[in-house]
């Protein structure tokens, strides 16, 4: 029914025009790993549930030391790293478990990173933010005003998720991922091809902190209606990425990694099922991270590089779905890279 809708036609527009290509990956991830076990045990849930209902089986979790901008730089460190340079003319940061309200982190990461100057900022669309950040920075490079961007995405869910809320403590962790992008052709691999962004400010209160004038005397966690999210987070991924599908003239047998937001096996699964896309080109690999929010496409990236399925050329559909709500997809061909990965 989806992909009725593609076409074969040749994608004239995409053939040789100025793009932001992928130029390095890097993550960082928090040593500390709790497995479904040790949480299951406070939460009256099961490892069993958690397996099933998610596919998640351990998750990340800072200690007190560390805070998102650790991660946050880590990541970045590591994607220069990838990249093979100490510079770059934008950093921007992806996150919505900032430290602190004022002021955004990424000037400082910048900072802590030896970038001098350069123009940053941070991008708060929940699970979206590594789409969106990307999108971003590829504005920024295809109208000229940088050559070069940073995009870190980094999350400590476990500051802001109710320890004592089996619904949410075990599925979100923590951790961080960047890419390096530059100016380059739509010709090379590693280009950023077509993009698809939106949001629907309708459904705010499905995944939600609250603010202190919204509920002042309440302990203020993360809540998520998970079962609404959960068929709006299909049926918008899937959406999407046919839309940036379809501006590429990809057919969905041509796809060799379809990179959905890691929020659970099991919509990555029915997302994969609907646009009908091969088994073994839907990048699932939540099952030691959980969710990571805006980190978990990047970080899904580096595993699958490394678990070699993810191969240079490939045509590559990153799609993601969070809070705002938001959603976007983009398509690229994948870059030929090594990433570089740390824990702290
Ligand atoms: O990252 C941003 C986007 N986020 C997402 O896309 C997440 C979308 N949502 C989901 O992944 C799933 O909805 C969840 C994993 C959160 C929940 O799975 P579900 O299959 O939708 O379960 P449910 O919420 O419909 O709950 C089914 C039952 C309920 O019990 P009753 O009412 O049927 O008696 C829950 O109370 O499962 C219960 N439950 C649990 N049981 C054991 C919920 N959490 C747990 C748990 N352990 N951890």
């Amino acid at each position: 029914m989806y992909t009725s809708e593609l076409t074969a036609a040749a994608p004239e527009k995409w053939e040789n025009r100025p793009a932001a290509v992928v130029e390095g990956l890097g993550t960082c991830l928090p040593t500390g790993e709790f497995d479904n076990d040790t949480l299951a045990r406070d939460l009256d849930s099961s490892d069993e549930w958690i397996r099933t209902r998610t596919g998640i089986a351990a998750r990340r979790r800072v200690g007190p030391d560390v805070s998102t901008r650790d991660l946050a730089c880590e990541a970045g460190a590591n994607a220069l790293r990838s990249a093979g340079r100490d510079t770059v003319d934008a950093l921007i940061l992806a996150t919505s478990t900032p430290d602190r309200p004022v002021p955004a982190a990424a000037p400082e990461i910048a900072h802590r990173l030896g970038l001098d100057t350069v123009p940053a900022f941070d991008v708060s669309a929940v699970c979206s933010g590594f789409v969106y950040s990307v999108a971003t920075a590829a504005g920024l490079i295809t109208s000229g005003i940088a050559d070069s961007v940073l995009v870190v995405a980094a999350e400590t869910y476990s500051r802001i998720v109710d320890p004592t809320d089996r619904a949410t403590a075990v599925i979100f962790g923590d951790g961080a991922g960047a890419v390096v992008l530059r100016r380059g052709s739509s010709r090379e691999q590693g280009a950023l091809l077509a993009f698809d962004l939106g949001s629907d400010g309708s459904g705010k209160h499905l995944i939600c902190v609250p603010g202190a004038r919204e509920q002042p005397d309440a302990e203020r966690w993360f809540t998520m209606a998970g079962r609404k999210v959960y068929l709006r987070a299909v049926e918008q991924m899937t959406n999407s990425a046919l839309r940036v599908m379809k501006d590429c003239a990809w057919t969905p047998e041509s796809i060799g990694a379809l990179v959905p937001h890691q929020a659970n096996a099991r919509i990555i699964q029915a997302v994969a099922d609907r646009l009908g896309i091969p088994p073994h080109a839907a990048v699932c690999e939540l099952a030691r991270t959980g969710n990571t929010a805006a980190a978990s496409i990047p970080l899904a990236l580096a595993d699958a590089l490394a678990g070699g399925r993810l191969q240079a050329g490939a045509r590559t559909v990153l799609t993601a779905f969070g809070g705002g709500l938001t959603w976007g997809s983009v398509a690229l061909t994948w870059p030929q890279l090594t990433a570089v990965r740390s824990e702290i």
